[in-house]
């Protein structure tokens, strides 16, 4: 037969988001996205998050393009440029030189579609999911089946720990080239059947400080990060891998907590200080608390990224109480039937005691919703050409 280059090729996967329990915070290496320290999350389930991603490669094809959620976006970003190298390099060294014309040439133009099946303006860590699946969808259009994670990682530090489900640990490694900074799955999602993930949404925030730039300010001016880094999250990544080992959620949601709060100190620590956490924040932080003193344990955990939405750890039994207490803190202003979202949530009646105890002075509308979701598996391939997001002219 004729040596016969395919002309149309095209790949679809999903990836999932990642919520931190042990937080990266930090540069040793800004170029190669190289952390100061380990970090350790949870992969959330993408029936409720997640990013969807086509790549297709043709010789039709005249110029590289890029669409995020339907609008046409700048394909030369350095990150975009990085992960696309990255993937091209695997392929290349996986096909040894050898002239294998069944394999799509890695000199035809992309097209690449990607779009959340959740509102990008609600502020949910769409960065993660949305270069781990780049580079799933990149990988999978160039039949590069290698370690990933250290890919996604040079698209956003945190996008690394989607390449998987479960529980996931991002090694700082030691190497300066960073061939040893990866994730690694701490446990599948099957591990810990009863965790669940509260996400609420807060309503009505401006844009804070991004991360990439927060974190270079307090790698230069925090000594409290470089402590944290050097002796605080050695011991910590211990510990939290033994908690989820035991599926302790006592231990694990209290190293959460310190570790959220922690990560907010180095950033107060930094100089010029940066602000994550609203007074919101401090409201919902204070409810856990009072919620947990109620029970005498940790019944809720918190953590907070770089952006005012909270994320609750819970277990399946605690969920339709925990709700209930949320609802009444936060009485919704407009959407009172769509107020919770994602998994059912079954209804609880508070006791006056808790009501007492725990829901004080209400703030009305400053929870927009709540999603509930739970760990979940990390990026899927999309076997059904229907799901594509690029037509078969490569385009939206
Ligand atoms: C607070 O991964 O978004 O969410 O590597 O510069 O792209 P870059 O930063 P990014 O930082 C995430 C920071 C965090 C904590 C975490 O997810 O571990």
């Amino acid at each position: 037969a004729m040596a016969a280059e395919r002309a149309l090729a095209m790949a679809t996967c999903t990836a999932p988001v990642n919520i931190a329990v042990i937080k990266y915070w930090g540069k040793r290496d800004t170029d190669l996205i190289l952390p100061i320290n380990s970090s350790l999350s949870v992969t959330l389930h993408q029936d409720q998050l997640k990013t969807t991603t086509t790549a297709a490669a043709s010789r039709d094809f005249t110029e590289d393009r890029l669409w995020l959620n339907g609008k046409e976006a700048d394909v030369g970003h350095p990150r975009v440029q990085a992960c696309l190298r990255e993937v091209r390099r695997l392929a290349r060294k996986r096909r040894g030189g050898s002239e294998d014309t069944a394999a799509l040439s890695l000199s035809y133009k992309i097209h690449i579609a990607s779009e959340n099946n959740f509102p990008t303006a609600a502020g949910l860590a769409s960065s993660a999911a949305g270069y781990a699946c780049l580079v799933s969808a990149l990988a999978r259009l160039y039949g590069v089946e290698e370690e990933l994670s250290e890919v996604a990682r040079q698209g956003s530090g945190s996008a690394c720990r989607s390449m998987f489900g479960g529980f996931v640990q991002w090694q700082r490694g030691e190497r300066p080239d960073g061939t040893d900074s990866l994730a690694l799955q701490v446990a599948p999602e099957t591990h810990w059947p009863e965790l669940r993930v509260l996400v609420l949404v807060v309503s009505g925030e401006k844009k804070p400080v991004g991360s990439t730039a927060g974190m270079q300010t307090s790698v230069e001016t925090s000594p409290l990060l470089k402590h944290r880094a050097e002796v605080v999250v050695p011991e910590r990544l211990a510990q939290m891998m033994r908690h989820i080992r035991e599926r302790d959620f006592e231990g694990f949601g209290q190293l959460a907590m310190r570790d959220s709060n922690q990560f907010h100190a180095t950033c107060l620590d930094t100089f010029p200080p940066i602000f994550y956490l609203t007074d919101l924040s401090r409201h919902i932080i204070a409810l856990a608390h009072r919620y947990n003193a109620h029970h005498g344990h940790t019944k809720v955990a918190y953590t907070f990224d770089a952006g005012p939405n909270a994320v609750i750890f819970t277990l399946a039994d605690t969920v339709a109480e925990f709700v209930e207490v949320v609802r009444r803190s936060f009485p919704p202003a407009t959407n009172g039937d769509q107020f919770v979202r994602g998994l059912p949530v079954g209804s609880a009646a508070l006791s006056q005691e808790l009501v007492a105890a725990v829901v004080t002075e209400p703030v009305p509308g400053a929870v927009q919703y709540i999603l509930h979701t739970k760990p979940g598996p990390g990026p899927q391939l999309v076997d059904d050409p229907s799901q594509h997001l690029l037509g078969a002219d490569g385009l939206p």
